[in-house]
């Protein structure tokens, strides 16, 4: 049985970096808040002329990089966003094509936060399936794009910023993606959604979220998430080294980790520097701790999200 593994990672932030302080000026909320209920401190904001693709491109370079991997040798490239440059085509092929790629293809996938979680699942599908060979995985956002600043419930919550995988397949190995988890259920679809798109309003639309209803389920779901991925794969807790969560917010987070029984030191932590960046939350978080020499070689990781529709789920991957 073939396994995905991951050859290299990469990530990247806008330079301009808002503080809460920055951000109480012109709302009505304090840095005091935000920190008490979510945990951040601070996100970075894309500049005008940078969109979704560019942050991408330069993210998935840092990643081929680091796995010695050649772009023209992609023969699958997924972009979990909800945020593409255009409706269409798929923002997947402009980094294919800034990145020099012209063998593979591209597609974009859509989950909202749980869109990384999703879309490894799918490379990991890929591969295993032979239909492709070494894959790149990004989750890239600019959130910044879709949010009501006048709105505190939400402007407070979001950043840009985008992450990456390069995967390959090998065989006898115990090192990989071991399995996913992926749920959605669309009963939650008025809780968490964006008030624009194509086919309805014709704009593009701001975020709407009743915070209390999605925050209740994101607790509930996510305990879902993590328990039944152990299972299934036979997985005692105590055996875990680390959880990268979605950065949606640390109470949610440290309930988590509470229920897996792991320490705050083994929680991969990004929120409070970086705030939600959707999609690329994990793989920012996945990046740093392993650039930074906290996840090694070997490690045993949960990654796990939860998101508007509500999608939620979990990956599995011994590094
Ligand atoms: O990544 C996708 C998944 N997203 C999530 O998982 C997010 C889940 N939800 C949450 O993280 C939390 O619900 C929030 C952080 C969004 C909100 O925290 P909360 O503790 O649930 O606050 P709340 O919505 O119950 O609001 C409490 C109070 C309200 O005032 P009143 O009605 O009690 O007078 C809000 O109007 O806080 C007020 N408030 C604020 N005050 C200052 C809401 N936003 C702000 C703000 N600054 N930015």
């Amino acid at each position: 049985m073939k396994r995905s593994i991951i050859l290299g990672t990469g990530s990247y932030l806008p330079k301009k970096r808002l503080t809460n302080f920055e951000l109480s000026e012109h709302l009505d909320t304090s840095h005091e808040w935000i920190v008490e209920r979510t945990g951040i401190c601070a996100r970075y904001i894309a500049a005008p002329d940078e969109f979704t693709s560019d942050m991408a491109v330069k993210a998935s370079k840092n990643a081929l990089e680091m796995a010695g991997v050649d772009p023209q040798d992609l023969d699958m490239i997924i972009l979990a966003t909800s945020t593409p440059d255009h409706t269409f085509p798929a923002t997947a092929t402009r980094i294919q094509a800034g990145l020099g790629n012209t063998k593979g293809f591209a597609f974009d996938q859509a989950a909202v936060c749980s869109g990384f979680i999703f879309a490894l699942a799918t490379a990991d599908a890929y591969l295993k399936q032979g239909m492709a060979t070494t894959a790149l995985v990004i989750g890239a956002e600019t959130m910044s794009r879709i949010l009501d600043w006048k709105d505190r419930r939400t402007a407070v919550l979001f950043g840009d910023g985008a992450g990456a995988v390069v995967l390959g397949a090998e065989s006898n190995t115990d090192k990989g993606i071991i399995g996913s988890f992926l749920r959605t259920d669309g009963c939650g679809y008025d809780d968490l959604y964006v008030t624009g798109g194509p086919s309805t309003t014709q704009t593009v639309g701001t975020i709407h979220m009743n915070g209390q209803e999605v925050f209740r389920h994101a607790i509930h779901k996510l305990e879902e998430a993590v328990e039944e991925i152990l299972k299934k794969y036979s997985i005692k807790k105590e055996e875990l080294d680390w959880l990268v969560p979605h950065q949606a917010n640390k109470r949610i987070i440290d309930a988590t980790a509470k229920k897996l029984g792991l320490p705050d030191e083994k929680v991969i932590h990004t929120g409070a520097d970086q705030a939600n960046t959707s999609a690329a939350s994990i793989p920012l978080a996945l990046d740093q701790a392993i650039r930074d020499g906290r996840i090694r070689k070997g490690d045993l990781i949960l990654c796990e999200a939860f998101a508007g529709g509500f999608a939620w789920g979990s990956n599995l991957i011994r590094i």
